[in-house]
């Protein structure tokens, strides 16, 4: 069984009630639930974990080391500075794919530098909720090979 781990960081449990016309009008729990029924359609085990600490956040990823065959993450806001999550990170063998709902490109030039970019595989921005839906297919056509 191929299983895959997706990483919220800050805020983003907010979902539907933080900025929508900026990141969308779906909730996290709608989020999860999009990303473990299409998980399913490929026999693949998604979970999905939020959290607004970033310490959790790297104990997440230590954790998800031979646990989890692929990453999903929006780190939020701590993409743009966390020098720890970019190291935990590199710690993770297996893709790696960074999302962000927003185009971080559009917006405040602070939020154009994903830190955690280099420890990723490749990643998604602009797309909203559709991102991770995309994120996950590349991630299973990615353990496919
Ligand atoms: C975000 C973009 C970040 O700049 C911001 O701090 C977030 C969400 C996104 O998904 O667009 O919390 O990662």
């Amino acid at each position: 069984m191929v299983n895959i781990l997706v990483i919220h960081g800050p805020n983003l449990n907010l979902l539907g009630e933080r900025e929508p016309a900026v990141y969308g009008e779906q909730t996290l729990e709608d989020i999860n639930k999009m990303l473990k029924d299409t998980g399913a359609e490929y026999q693949v085990e998604v979970d999905c974990f939020q959290s607004n600490h970033e310490g959790t956040i790297v104990d997440q990823i230590q954790e998800a080391r031979g646990r989890y065959q692929a990453l999903i993450i929006n780190a939020g806001a701590y993409s743009h500075y966390s020098i720890a999550i970019l190291d935990a990170l590199r710690s993770f063998k297996g893709p790696i794919i960074e999302v962000h709902l927003s185009n971080i490109y559009q917006r405040e030039s602070y939020r154009h530098r994903s830190l955690i970019s280099e420890a990723a595989t490749g990643g998604i921005f602009g797309l909203g909720a559709l991102g991770y839906k995309l994120a996950l297919l590349a991630a299973i056509e990615m353990l496919k090979q």
